[in-house]
């Protein structure tokens, strides 16, 4: 009998055909809804390798039962809808999809302070909705970008990613993370700051750190009250780093002057969200990765760990 694959979102054709050669590939179907829980625990059952959504817990709840599996290949750089240990425990091996999404996350990442700073949401909104009568000298006044001070929140490769195009528009770049990154000093000119310097010092804080125990809840109420009232904020990496009361009050009360955010604390986010309904608050459904390029070059890439893995091969990038 051959391996069993289950792919937990329909995918192109083209990006599974390479599997379906050796193995015996499912794909949930539906287009409109994820695969369903007990639907995805009964095909993790007999699954030598899942490929998974960043919406999948792959939890001990999945794993105590799948015995047969050897490899769970997530389709996005950030894993931590993956409990590791419970994976080493089991001896299941966790891939993601780093580096090819690098520069397309940075794209958005960027365009999405862009988008807050000169109001471009709602600029547009303005002349859709006929409200455009004639030009005026501070009509839809937004913010520079050019010459200001950055705070990247998470120097990974996105993060240096983002601070080369910051360098672009001749920006000040700052940093926090974990570790010092000797490489976008030297090469970027980035310059490392404790987080509450950076928070006092940027014109836009941009939060690109992944979601751990240690920056879980990382931006609250204290946070937002160092920023400039002038900064803006920035969220493309997980949702629970941010606790969106404090943001959403920060951004009513003036604390800051505005946010662009990528993701949220519960995805999809309800449309009666109190943050969805201030001008200043610029959104989006967690495309960051999603050009047809890079999600296409995402797919092969989990195409490839899992034909990898299920080889006895070392795949191209496993999650230590
Ligand atoms: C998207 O959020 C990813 O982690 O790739
Ligand atoms: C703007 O379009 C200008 O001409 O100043």
């Amino acid at each position: 009998m051959k391996p069993f694959i289950y792919i937990t979102r329909k995918l192109p054709q083209d990006a599974v055909e390479p599997l379906k050669q050796e193995y015996q590939v499912e794909m949930w179907e539906r287009e409109d809804v994820p695969v369903p829980r007990d639907i995805l625990l009964q095909k993790s059952q007999k699954a030598s390798a899942l490929l998974t959504m960043l919406s999948d817990k792959v939890n001990e709840e999945l794993l105590e039962h799948a015995d047969a599996l050897r490899v769970v290949a997530n389709l996005a750089v950030g894993y931590d809808n993956v409990d590791l240990e419970a994976a080493k425990q089991k001896g299941v091996v966790i891939c993601n999809t780093p580096d090819v999404l690098t520069d397309t996350t940075a794209d958005l990442t960027f365009a999405l302070l862009m988008t807050a700073a000169r109001r471009i949401v709602e600029a547009d909104r303005y002349i859709k909705e006929g409200q455009w009568k004639s030009w005026s000298p501070l009509l839809l006044a937004g913010a520079d970008v050019h010459h200001k001070t950055i705070g990247i929140v998470g120097m990974g490769n996105i993060g240096e990613a983002v601070a080369r195009r910051a360098k672009g528009f001749d920006m000040e770049v700052l940093y926090h993370n974990r570790s010092r990154k000797p490489h976008a000093e030297e090469v970027l000119g980035a310059e490392y700051a404790s987080l509450d310097e950076l928070l006092g010092k940027s014109d836009f804080v941009v939060v690109l750190a992944p979601l751990t125990p240690e920056t879980h809840g990382l931006f609250q109420k204290e946070q937002f009250q160092a920023m400039k009232k002038s900064a803006f904020f920035i969220n493309a990496a997980r949702g629970p780093i941010v606790d969106e009361e404090a943001l959403t009050e920060a951004l009513k009360t003036g604390e800051i002057a505005g946010a662009g955010l990528d993701v949220f604390v519960t995805e999809p986010i309800d449309p009666d969200h109190p943050l969805l309904s201030l001008d200043n608050v610029v959104t989006l459904p967690h495309i960051a990765s999603s050009s047809t390029e890079t999600r296409h070059a995402m797919m092969n890439l989990c195409v490839e760990n899992i034909q990898a893995v299920l080889k006895g091969d070392k795949p191209k990038t496993r999650v230590e």
